[in-house]
Order: C-alpha cells, then structure tokens, then sequence
C-alpha cells in the first residue's frame, strides 16, 4: 500500500511498551450542503452472482445432496458411497438403461445382495463438504426411485453421523413398485448435535435390487420456500440492502463453449424436467437454482433484477456471425426478457405465471453477454447493434449495457450505436484502487452513456484472482483489500449520477478444500457456518448509509479519501471516510450551507490492522462498531483511526 506522509506532518508518540502515529494536522474537507451536486442513482448498490466457488450448488441454493442427479460424472458416482455394516453387502452403479426420463438420463443401480434386520445395506452421500445436521430440525427429503422384480421395499431415509453409527433422524418409505415414482418425507432431528459430519442415506434390510434419481434432501430454507435458499446466507445478503441482483452473472452466462451458455429454458418447472448443465468454473450446475429462483432471490431482497443475455459468445472464442445466424439467440432473449417481465397472457409470461409469479417483475436494464472485450474476432460491434435493435424494438423502455466499456482500446467498444450503459470490470492490486479513487469517474461525460461498473474488488498483492483453486491463501480479503474496496467506493458514490450500479465479484465462496476457484471472494461459509469478509462489512456500511443525494467536497488533502451524500427526506448527511495509512488522522469538515446541524452525531467505524482479517473460524474479528460523535458544528474535527472506514451520520434541518 502506498504510504503517502509526509514526516512533519506526522507526530509520532510513544505510548507505553507500543508506538501508535497520530498525524498532527490532517486535511480540511469542505463540504457543499446548499445544493446538491447530483443525485444518486437509485439502484446504486447490488450484488453479481455466478455459479463459482460453490456459490449456488454448495451455497445458496440449499440442496444438501451433491450430485443428486448421478450426473456429475460419468465414469462413477461421485459423493457416493456404500453402506454395508457386518452381515449386509451391496454394489452402486451409474445405469444408463433405466433412465428417470429423457433429461436425466442415468440413475443409480443399488444391488443389495446380503441384508436383514438391523444389517442394512444401500447408499450414502456426503454432501456439499459435510451435510449440516442441526437439533430439531425438519429436513425435506425427497428421491424417485423404481424397483426389480420381486423387491419391493421398504426403504430407510436417515440422517446419520459420518461413520453410519448414529442416527439423527429418519423416515420410511413403506413399498416401491417397477415403476418410476417420487417419494417424499419429512425427517426430525430431536437432541441431534450440530454437527456437518454426517450423511444422508438410503437403506434396504433385504436383498434386492433399486435404481434411484434426483435424491434431494433441503434442510429449513429462507422463508421456508420449497427449492429454496439457505436462510443465514440469504441473511447476509438481505442485510447489505442491495438494489439490484445482476444474473446470471460472468461467465456462467457465456459458458466455454456455446453449448455450455446458460440454458434459461432448460432451468424452468419440476427438478426432473432440469437437465443442469456444464459451468465454466470446473463442475456441473444441477439448475436448481434456474431463472425463475433468480427472479424470486432478488425479489426476496427487494432488488430488482438486471438480467444478462447470451450475446453469442463464449468464453474458449467461439462465437455467431452477426446477422442471420445470430437471430435465433436474440429470439431466445426476447422471450426470456418476457418470462421476466411480461404479462400473464404473453407466451413465456404464461410460463412463470404457471411457476407462481403472475406478475412481472420490474426491469428496467437488460445486459448483453459478459465481457466481449474478450472476444477478438471484433464481432461484438454488430453483435450487440442487432440485439439491441431488437430489444428496443419491442421493449424501448429498456436499457441495454454493453458489457464493453472505456477502459478497453476504442477499437473494442461498440461504435454502431451508442449503448445507454457500459459495464466496466476492475480486478486491482489495492494500491491502484488507492490512485484510481482520487479521480476518475469526475471526467465521464454526464450526458452518458451510464456505468455500471459490474464487477470489482481489491485484492492484496502477490495474491492475483485468477485461477485460485489449489492456492493456500485466505478465500476471502482482508483489511487492506477492505481499505482499498472503500477508497473505490468513495470514488463511485461522489459520481453516483453517473455510476448508476456497482457489485463486487465473487460474491460467495465455499471454504471447503477443492471447492473454489477465484479470491478474493465476499462471503465464506462452509456446511454449517458463514462469515463477512471486512470487505464485506464495508460494502455493507456504505451500502446502508447513502441517501439520494451528492453532496461535493473539496479537499485541500487527498490522503483520507472522501464521499458525502444526504437522504433528502430525513436531511441525515452520511460522510464516508477512508484513511488507507497507518497513522489516526484528524480531519476537518466544513459543512457549508447545512442549516441547523445536531450537534450529536454517529459513527460506524471499521478499523483493525492492516492484514487482520475474518475467517469462517474466527469470523468476527473485523466487525464495525457503532459510537456516538459529539461536538459536531458546522466545522468540526474527526479523527480517523489508521487503517479505518467510518460512516458519519450527521443530522441537519
Ligand atoms: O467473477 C469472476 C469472473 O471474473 C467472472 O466470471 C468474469 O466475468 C470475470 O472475468
């Protein structure tokens, strides 16, 4: 990180045994509250969210059974195994010559030659790195399963301990037919530990023969919707009050190959009409979490949603000529646009209403493909020309982003028309967040296009995102990345008329060994538990401290960097300050034209040293903290600690 003090203007004090710099003089900020500046863009704060790290099978999507579909692999079945105590003996097998139906095409042969009561025999999964195993608590469980000849049950559902010896809940399943059919229970745990060393099984005690599919097994979801999300994830994102969900994000939407792009349609109605696809982050997508449950995740958060549509290219280079071949892509985002947002009696409107959402949800901007600057044909020009002809013409309220913006070379952008919104992605070292923050967005043009600067983060130096997967660090940032997160937030809040959407990238992650691919990432959790990264608590803190208004400032000092707005209606000013250097600085604020000020005010401070940081073991040593502030004036001095974020609410009439 850059060390800007300059040695005279920094007081060093010996405090006991320690040293803690304390500048003497700090900078002056000025801040103009007779008029706003500008207004700040309503949708100001989301999330992006992709399939990688885990982040919905494994994550938010709250399935507990990996590979439930047998699809994973084709050579065995992965996350299986077999169950056979003394006297009981079994074999598994994936079968393709007794498919569920045509969209799963494999399904699981259980052979149970030996068993009898009390030596049962079948199969177990071990879930996402554990399953979570919670007293009294209902699961849902769920399989299709059909039986040979002369078989007929009963089958054991339980919730066990890893080593099969204790049982926490259980369930059965009274007979099977021949016959392809769905069998559904509730399992109870009662004085159960909380443990995620444990399996969910299935068990016959007598010898004969079963094929299963879609095994499924939800533990209580968010709002206990069916095919739901884990609810203390959810809670995380719910908190940081996000304005928009952007999704399918990434290259989730582009895939590797054009076969592989996100299959919207394929993502709809019943779990076994679902086939789950190829993600370009190294595993299969089960599609649980299709469409329809991105729509209701960002409905549930109350944001909107800001869809992304396959453009025709994919991420190994191919993509489709511009023109005729291309047309069948713009009809399929045209009628995916209104499964989202059409009415009832529209064709794919009808569609999600049959879901259970006869309403549309609001949408106001559509994107179209993901990082085309990728893309070296050049193809992208005509590309997003026809399909935003095509968007516009049937839906002219919309704004279409291009996924192109300023900081690629000219002859990358879109020059056939003008975009109304660039998507700009910054992936930087924290001390070139640091200098990117002082000014920048300061010389767009106000007249557009907008920003939408759609993915984003810091990342400590040597550490590089890419290709994370078999790295030791951290999943997720620590104090300096959150510095360098905030300063890049003041810069996007003083011009957030013309930024009108920002979310950090990668938003989830896995902490299980093997299951990511990137950091740093926001959010980590493993089976049971789930923490904040302090980048997180500082999206968090900004996210929730905004109002509606720019309010300019002026600095005589850059090292603190600084963004002021005002909820116009409570008249509450929110000064956002981010002290990168390790000493406390005093700061100075002038508030100019701000009529009556409290003189009691509060902080929200986070603040610890520079490589301290949260982990899903300790996943609150980074916490903000709340205080009161008194003796504030129309010119008043705060002191930000080193290494330090704060919010000030100041209030005025
Ligand atoms: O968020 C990680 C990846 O970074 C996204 O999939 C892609 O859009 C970007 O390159």
């Amino acid at each position: 990180m850059t060390k800007r003090w300059s040695l005279p203007l920094v007081l060093v004090l010996g405090l006991g045994a320690g040293f803690a710099s304390i500048r003497a003089a700090g900078p002056t900020v000025t801040i103009d509250a007779a008029a706003p500046a500008g207004k700040v863009s309503p949708l100001f704060y989301g999330l992006m969210t992709e399939e990688i790290n885990h982040a919905y099978d494994g994550g938010l999507y709250a399935e507990l059974v990996q590979n439930r579909a047998f699809l994973d692999n084709a050579q065995s079945p992965a996350h299986w195994s077999v169950v056979q105590g003394d006297g009981a003996a079994a074999t598994i097998a994936l079968d393709k010559g007794e498919p569920l139906n045509t969209v799963i095409p494999t399904s699981l042969r259980v052979d149970v030659t030996q068993a009898s009561a009390g030596h049962a025999a079948g199969v177990a999964n071990d879930g996402y790195w554990g399953i979570p195993v919670r007293p009294q608590t209902r699961y849902r469980a769920s399989f299709y399963a059909k039986a040979a000849a002369g078989f007929t049950g009963p089958v054991t559902v339980s919730l066990q301990s890893g080593d099969g010896k204790t049982v926490y809940a259980s369930g059965q399943v009274a007979s099977l037919t021949s016959a392809w059919k769905q069998y559904e229970l509730t399992l109870t745990t009662s004085n159960a530990p909380t443990t995620a060393n444990a399996r969910y099984a299935l068990t016959v005690d007598r010898p004969g023969k079963v094929w299963l599919s879609l095994v499924s097994l939800f533990p209580p979801t968010f709002k206990n919707q069916a095919n739901g999300f884990r609810p203390d994830l959810m809670q995380m994102l719910v908190d940081m009050k996000p304005k928009f969900l952007r999704f399918p994000g990434g290259n989730y939407l582009e895939g590797d190959e054009i076969a592989d792009r996100f299959p919207w349609k394929k993502t709809l109605g019943p779990l076994a009409d679902r086939p789950g696809h190829m993600a370009p982050w190294t595993y299969r997508s089960t599609d649980g979490l299709g469409l329809y449950e991105f729509l209701l995740w960002a409905e549930d958060m109350g944001a909107d949603p800001v869809l992304a549509v396959y453009a025709g290219y994919s991420l190994k280079g191919a993509h489709v000529n511009p023109g005729p071949d291309l047309q069948p892509y713009i009809q399929d985002a045209l009628d995916e646009i209104e499964y989202v947002s059409g009415p009832a009696t529209s064709t794919w409107g009808a569609q999600r209403a049959k879901a259970g959402h006869p309403a549309p949800f609001k949408l106001t901007y559509v994107e179209v493909g993901n990082e085309d600057w990728f893309d070296k044909s050049g193809s992208y020009d005509q590309r997003f020309a026809q399909f935003n002809a095509a968007i516009k013409a049937r839906y002219p309220q919309l704004k279409i982003i291009s996924t192109v913006g300023y900081e690629h070379p000219e002859n990358q952008r879109v020059h056939s028309v003008t975009p109304d919104v660039l998507d700009e992605h910054y992936y930087l070292p924290v001390a070139q967040f640091l200098t990117k923050s002082r000014s920048m967005y300061e010389k767009y043009d106000r007249k557009g296009p907008e920003i939408f600067v759609g993915e984003w983060g810091s990342y400590e130096t040597p550490f590089e995102p890419w290709n994370a997967r078999s790295r030791t660090e951290p999943p997720t940032p620590n104090m300096q990345a959150a510095i360098g997160d905030a300063a890049w937030m003041t810069q996007m809040e003083r011009n957030a008329d013309i930024v009108v959407m920002n979310c950090f990238a990668p938003l989830l992650v896995n902490v299980g060994p093997g299951a990511r691919q990137w950091r740093p990432n926001l959010i980590g959790y493993d089976a049971l538990r789930v923490y904040g990264s302090p980048s997180y608590h500082a999206i968090k803190l900004f996210s929730t401290h905004l109002g509606d208004e720019i309010l300019k400032t002026t600095t005589i000092d850059t090292d603190v960097l600084v963004s002021v707005t005002r909820d116009s209606k409570a008249r509450t000013i929110y000064v956002k300050l981010v002290n990168p250097g390790d000493a406390e600085v005093p700061v100075t604020l002038d508030l100019k034209g701000a009529g009556t000020i409290a003189s009691t005010g509060t902080a929200v401070t986070l603040a610890a040293d520079a490589q301290a940081t949260n982990s899903i073991d300790a996943p609150a040593a980074v916490v903000p903290r709340t205080s009161t502030v008194t003796g504030v004036s129309a010119s008043f001095t705060y002191k930000v600690p080193a290494h330090g974020i704060v919010a000030l609410m100041l209030g005025t009439r």
